[in-house]
C-alpha cells in the first residue's frame, strides 16, 4: 500500500515520520506543494492521498487522482468547505477528516482574541512602542462584564464556552443543532437574531456551508449591540468584508479579531515586508486598524494539533484503502 502526501511541512515531518515507523507496511511519499492539476500526477503508484490546503480542490486535480485509480482522499483538517461534493461523486471519491484533532487550540486562540480586544492590548502595546507608559486612555473591560454570544457549539464552540465561563464571561449560545449539554445548561437562545441583540462580544465556530455564506452582513450588524466585537475563528466567507469595514468605520462595531478572512489567500501564507505592501486593498485597510487584531489562520497551530492532524489523517486514509469505514468519513458515493 502506498500513500501520497501533500503539503507536507517541516514541522509535520517529525510526527509522520513516527506514522511511518509505525506502519512499516506502508509506503510513505510526499511533496511540500499543494494538490493542484499541476501536481496530481506525483500521486502516481499511490493507493490513497493525504492532503491539507485553504485553497480550493480544483475538479481537475481529483479528476486526475480518480485517473490515476486514487479513490481515497484524507484531509489533515477539520473543515472541508473546499471541496465540490459533485466532483467526489462524479469520480468516486471517498473522503474523510480530522474533525477532533485539538478544538482547544482554535478556542483558545478566540478567546484570546477577545481578551485583546477588550483589555486593548493593540492600543497598549503601539503605546509602548512610542515610549508611552501611562494609563489612560486605554481602559480595558473584563471578561466578566461581557455576554458572549457563540454561534456554533460543536467541538470548537463547547471548548470556547467552558473557558468563556472560566473567565467569568455569561455566555448565550445559538446552533441549529442543540448540545443537550448547553441546553441543559440554558445557555440557548432561539434565533440568531436574538443573540445579535444581547451579545457584546460574538465568537464564530460553524462550518461554511452554501447556507451561511456572508452570515454577518450589514443586515445582521444592524441588529447588533453598538459597540459590539466580533471574533472569527471558522471560516473567513462567514463575514462581509465591506459590511464589516462599514461597522468599524460607524462604531457600531468596537473591534474585531480575524482568524480568517474572505480571501485570505490573497495574503496569507506569505510573507510581505510590511502590511503596507497587502495586495489585497480591503485586507490591507482592515490589517491598518489598531482595533483590528488579523492572525494569519493559524488558530488551529499548535505542536498537540500537527501530530493529531497527521496521525488521525494517515490512519483514516489506511482505512479508506481498506475498504474500512473510518469515523471520520466525511464523504463516500457508496
Ligand atoms: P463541529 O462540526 O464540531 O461544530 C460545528 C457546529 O456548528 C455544529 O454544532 C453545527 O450544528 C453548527 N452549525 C452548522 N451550521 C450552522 C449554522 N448555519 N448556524 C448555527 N450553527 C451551525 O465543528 P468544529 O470542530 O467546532 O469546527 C467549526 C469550524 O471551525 C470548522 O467547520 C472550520 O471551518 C473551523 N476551523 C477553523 C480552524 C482555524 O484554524 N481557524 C481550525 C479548525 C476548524
Ligand atoms: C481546519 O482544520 O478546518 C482549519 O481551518 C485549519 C487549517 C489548517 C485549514
Amino acid at each position: 500500500m502506498k500513500i501520497f502526501a501533500y503539503g507536507i511541512r517541516e514541522d509535520e515531518k517529525p510526527s509522520l515520520e513516527n506514522w511511518k515507523q509505525a506502519n512499516p507496511d506502508i509506503d510513505v511519499d510526499f511533496t511540500n506543494e499543494t494538490l493542484t492539476p499541476e501536481t496530481a500526477k506525483l500521486a502516481t503508484g499511490a493507493n490513497g492521498v493525504v492532503t491539507l490546503q485553504t485553497t480550493p480542490y480544483q475538479r481537475e486535480s481529483l479528476q486526475i487522482l480518480s485517473d490515476l485509480g486514487i479513490k481515497s482522499i484524507s484531509i489533515r483538517n477539520v473543515g472541508y468547505d473546499n471541496f465540490d461534493f459533485q466532483d467526489l461523486k462524479d469520480f468516486g471519491i471517498k473522503l474523510s477528516n480530522v474533525p477532533v484533532y485539538s478544538p482547544n487550540a482554535i478556542a483558545e486562540h478566540a478567546v484570546l482574541l477577545i481578551g485583546r480586544l477588550i483589555r486593548r492590548i493593540p492600543e497598549v502595546d503601539q503605546k509602548f512602542d512610542n515610549g508611552d507608559f501611562t494609563w489612560a486612555p486605554t481602559i480595558g473591560k473584563e471578561y466578566r462584564e461581557q455576554t458572549v454570544g457563540v454561534i456554533g457549539t460543536g467541538h470548537i464552540g463547547r471548548v470556547a464556552i467552558q473557558m468563556l465561563q472560566g473567565f467569568g464571561a455569561k455566555v448565550i449560545a445559538y446552533d441549529v443543532y442543540r448540545n443537550k449539554d448547553i441546553e441543559k445548561h440554558g445557555l440557548y437562545v432561539d434565533t440568531l437574531e436574538e443573540l445579535y441583540q444581547q451579545a457584546d462580544v460574538i465568537t464564530l465556530h460553524v462550518p461554511l456551508t452554501s447556507d451561511n455564506a456572508y452570515m454577518i452582513d450589514e443586515k445582521a450588524i444592524d441588529q447588533m449591540k453598538d459597540g459590539v466585537y466580533i471574533v472569527n475563528c471558522a471560516r473567513g466567507e462567514l463575514i462581509s468584508n465591506d459590511a464589516l469595514i462599514k461597522g468599524l468605520d460607524s462604531g457600531k462595531i468596537a473591534g474585531a479579531g480575524l482568524d480568517v478572512l474572505d480571501h485570505e489567500n490573497n495574503v496569507f501564507g506569505q510573507k510581505w515586508g510590511s502590511i503596507n505592501n497587502l495586495p489585497d486593498p480591503t485586507i490591507k485597510n482592515l490589517a491598518e486598524r489598531i482595533n483590528v487584531i488579523l492572525t494569519p489562520h493559524n488558530a488551529f497551530y499548535t505542536e498537540t494539533a500537527i501530530h493529531n492532524m497527521i496521525e488521525i489523517s494517515f490512519n483514516s486514509n489506511k482505512d479508506l484503502i481498506e475498504g474500512k469505514i473510518p469515523d471520520t468519513l466525511v464523504y463516500s458515493a457508496k
